[in-house]
C-alpha cells in the first residue's frame, strides 16, 4: 500500500532546514529501531520543543521490519500531537544505497530519503542521486545526498581513512542532481572509536582532547554552495559518563572518543542544519540497561531496566537540543 507522508501529519525537511540556516542552529537526527527510542525521541523533542528528524536505516528496517517501523513512525506523530500540538517531524531514510529502498520508503510514507552513492565515482554518485531526487520531488520528498567519505562503518562499507570532501566539486553535484541537502566529511565518523588515542592531545586534566574538523573545508564550501544545508554524520559526541558507566557495570569499550560538544555548537551555527546522532543514544541505553541489570540481578521484568535507559535517552537529548544543537524552543517558530 503506498501511502504519502502527509496523510500521516509528517514535513520533509525544507521548512526547519530554511529556519535553521537563518537561526543558526541545527536540526537533531535521532535513529530509532524500537519503542523505547521512539518515546524518547519524541518525548524529548516535544518537552524541548524542537524540530527533529526522526532517522531509519536498512538496519533498522530489517531488525524491527519495515511494515512496523512505518506504522511505529505514525504513531510517533500521533503521540506527539498530544504532547506538542504544533510540533512536526520528518520521517528519513538515513544511508539509502539504493534507488528501490529510497522509493520503498517514499513509497510507504517516508517525508525525506538519504541517497548514499558516496563510495562510487563522482559520475555514478550523480546518476544514483539524480534519479532519486526525480522520484522524490515527484512526491515533495526531500532527498539527502553525500560527497566525500567517512572513515569507519557506513552500512555495509568500511573505509579506513576518510575522504575529506573536495570543495570544487560540490556546485556542480547540487546543480546537476538537484539534491536538497548535502552531507560533508569534514572528519567525522560514524561509531564510539572515531579517534586514535594517538591522534589526541591531552589537557591539564590528562583528558584526550581529539584534532578539530576541517573547519576550513566546511567554510569553503559555504562560500561556494551560501544558503545550501549542509549534513554532519558521525556526530555523536561519545560522552564519557555513558562508557564509564558501560564499563564500571561489567562492558568493556576502550578508546572510545567522540566530537566534542564545542565543536558542535561551532557547526551547528553555520550551514550546518542537520546533525546525526545514533551512537551516543546507544551508549545512554546500554550503560543505563547494564547498571540497571547490576544494581538489581533479580529483575527480570523488562519494563524494570528499559525505562531506566528510556529516561536517561530523553534526558541527554534535551541536553543536546538545548545546550549543543540550539534547536531547542524553535519548534513554535517554524509550525507555530
Ligand atoms: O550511520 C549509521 C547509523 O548509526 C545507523 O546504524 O546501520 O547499524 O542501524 P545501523
Ligand atoms: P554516530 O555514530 O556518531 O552517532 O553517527 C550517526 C550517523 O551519522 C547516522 O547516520
Ligand atoms: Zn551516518
Amino acid at each position: 500500500m503506498t501511502v504519502s507522508y502527509k496523510e500521516l501529519g509528517l514535513v520533509n525537511t525544507k521548512e526547519m532546514f530554511k529556519h535553521a540556516i537563518e537561526g543558526k542552529f541545527a536540526v537533531p537526527a535521532y535513529n530509532f529501531n524500537n519503542m523505547e527510542q521512539l518515546q524518547a525521541i519524541v518525548t524529548a523533542c516535544a518537552e524541548s520543543d524542537s524540530p527533529f528528524i526522526l532517522q531509519v536505516s536498512n538496519g533498522a528496517r530489517n531488525y524491527a521490519n519495515s511494515t512496523l517501523l512505518r506504522y511505529m513512525a505514525q504513531g510517533g506523530a500521533e503521540m506527539l500531537k498530544t504532547m506538542n500540538p504544533h510540533l512536526k517531524f520528518a520521517l528519513h531514510l538515513d544511508h539509502g544505497d539504493s534507488f528501490e529502498l529510497c522509493k520503498a520508503c517514499i513509497d510507504a510514507g517516508f517525508s525525506s530519503v538519504m541517497i548514499d552513492a558516496s563510495h562510487h565515482s563522482f559520475e555514478e554518485n550523480i546518476e544514483t542521486t539524480k534519479k532519486v531526487v526525480e522520484y522524490a520531488h515527484a512526491h515533495d520528498v526531500t532527498v539527502e545526498a553525500e560527497l566525500g567519505v567517512l572513515a569507519g562503518i557506513e552500512d555495509e562499507v568500511v573505509a579506513e581513512e576518510s575522504t575529506y570532501t573536495r570543495p570544487e566539486e560540490v556546485k556542480e553535484f547540487v546543480e546537476r542532481t538537484g539534491v536538497d541537502s548535502l552531507a560533508i566529511s569534514i572528519g567525522t565518523s560514524h561509531g564510539a572509536n572515531k579517534f586514535k588515542p594517538a591522534d589526541c592531545t591531552k589537557n591539564s586534566e590528562g583528558v584526550l582532547i581529539p584534532p578539530p574538523l576541517k573547519f576550513d573545508i566546511l567554510e569553503e564550501i559555504e562560500k561556494i554552495i551560501p544558503g545550501f544545508p549542509i549534513v554532519l554524520h558521525g556526530a555523536s559526541s561519545v560522552l564519557p559518563v555513558y562508557v564509564d558507566m558501560i564499563n564500571k557495570f561489567g562492558g568493556k569499550m576502550s578508546d572510545a572518543i567522540g566530537i566534542p560538544e564545542e565543536q558542535l555548537r561551532k557547526a551547528a551555527s553555520s550551514a550546518v542544519c542537520k546533525i546525526n546522532i545514533d551512537s551516543d543514544g546507544r551508549l545512554a541505553m546500554t550503560g543505563n540497561v547494564r547498571k540497571a541489570l547490576a544494581e538489581n540481578p533479580g529483575e527480570f521484568d523488562p519494563r524494570k531496566y528499559l525505562a531506566p535507559a528510556r529516561e536517561a535517552l530523553t534526558s541527554m537529548m534535551i541536553e543536546k537540543n538545548k545546550n549543543v544543537l540550539g534547536s531547542a524552543g524553535q519548534g513554535k517558530k517554524i509550525f507555530g
